[in-house]
């Protein structure tokens, strides 16, 4: 059966015949998103929910079945993470006008670089290829793009033993080198980053500043999660302890925080 998968996967065309495939089956499915929270209640037969591929899909199928052109990397880090970077190249043709430099999406908390792709040609990152930019997708170590080792699996704590300060410290230079290895020499790198993504931002930079300077064009923060002072929500009164939630007693956190798991299709 070996080579026989290796041919299928090998095949462009029966791949995308098999994407079609599932994709359009998945479309006949069951809602998956609503706008509200009321909405979940009825999500079976609410007019106002309907199903969303960006919900239950990885990155490259969403990217693909939507047109646009997609590559993965594997970004090895120097303590084995092995973190997943899709691209999506643009060749320009499109907008001749538009900016060269790479444009690299740095998603939030317990997310995923869906963020940027879940509301269809809408999303983010399809409206920066069409203005032209090329666009870069990270997942920090440990979503579920990103939960390879070269030595450990995820179900070894060894994998978990890391912390926030690791991915702007080790995974976003390993991504930085790899998304300027593939871009035109002098490209400087756009950063978007979205809440704890633009935690990530500042961190970098404050840690790498002469780094950020010479190869950052600009960062962009959406949301920008920096200190909880002056915060308005109510979840104010919670900010206390997000230490004793987050380190001590994770299992407090209910299901709706953790990362959900991808259904693996292909
Ligand atoms: C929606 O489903 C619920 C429970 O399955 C049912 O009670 C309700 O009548 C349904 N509403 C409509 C408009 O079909
Ligand atoms: C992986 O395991 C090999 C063999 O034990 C070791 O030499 C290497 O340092 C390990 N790499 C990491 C990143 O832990």
């Amino acid at each position: 059966n070996i080579p026989l998968l290796f041919l299928l996967c090998q095949s462009n065309f029966i791949h995308n015949l098999l994407l079609q495939c599932t994709i359009s089956n998945s479309l006949n499915e069951k809602n998956n998103v609503c706008p509200t929270f009321e909405d979940y209640y009825t999500i079976k037969n609410n007019s106002n929910c309907w199903y969303d591929l960006g919900a239950d899909y990885v990155a490259p199928e969403i990217i693909h079945h939507l047109g646009y052109p997609v590559q993965t990397y594997r970004v090895v880090t120097k303590d084995g993470y092995i973190l997943t970077l899709f691209h999506m190249p643009n060749d320009g043709s499109r907008n001749p006008h538009a900016k060269k430099h790479p444009v690299y999406l740095q998603h939030g908390l317990v997310a995923t670089c869906n963020n940027f792709l879940a509301l269809q040609k809408d999303s983010l990152a399809f409206v920066l290829w069409d203005a032209g930019y090329d666009v870069w997708l990270g997942n920090y170590r440990g979503t579920y793009p990103s939960e390879e080792h070269v030595n450990l699996t995820t179900r070894d704590e060894k994998f978990w033993e890391t912390s926030m300060d690791d991915v702007p410290l080790i995974d976003l230079p390993a991504i930085f080198h790899t998304i300027l290895a593939h871009s035109k020499p002098d490209s400087k790198i756009i950063y978007i980053g979205h809440s704890l993504g633009t935690t990530f931002a500042l961190m970098y930079a404050s840690e790498f500043p002469n780094e950020a300077k010479s190869i950052i064009k600009m960062f962009v923060l959406l949301c920008p999660a920096y200190t909880l002072k002056n915060m308005i929500s109510p979840y104010e009164v919670f900010a206390p302890f997000g230490n004793w939630v987050v380190t001590d007693n994770p299992e407090a956190l209910p299901n709706v925080f953790k990362t959900p798991r991808k259904q693996q299709t292909l």
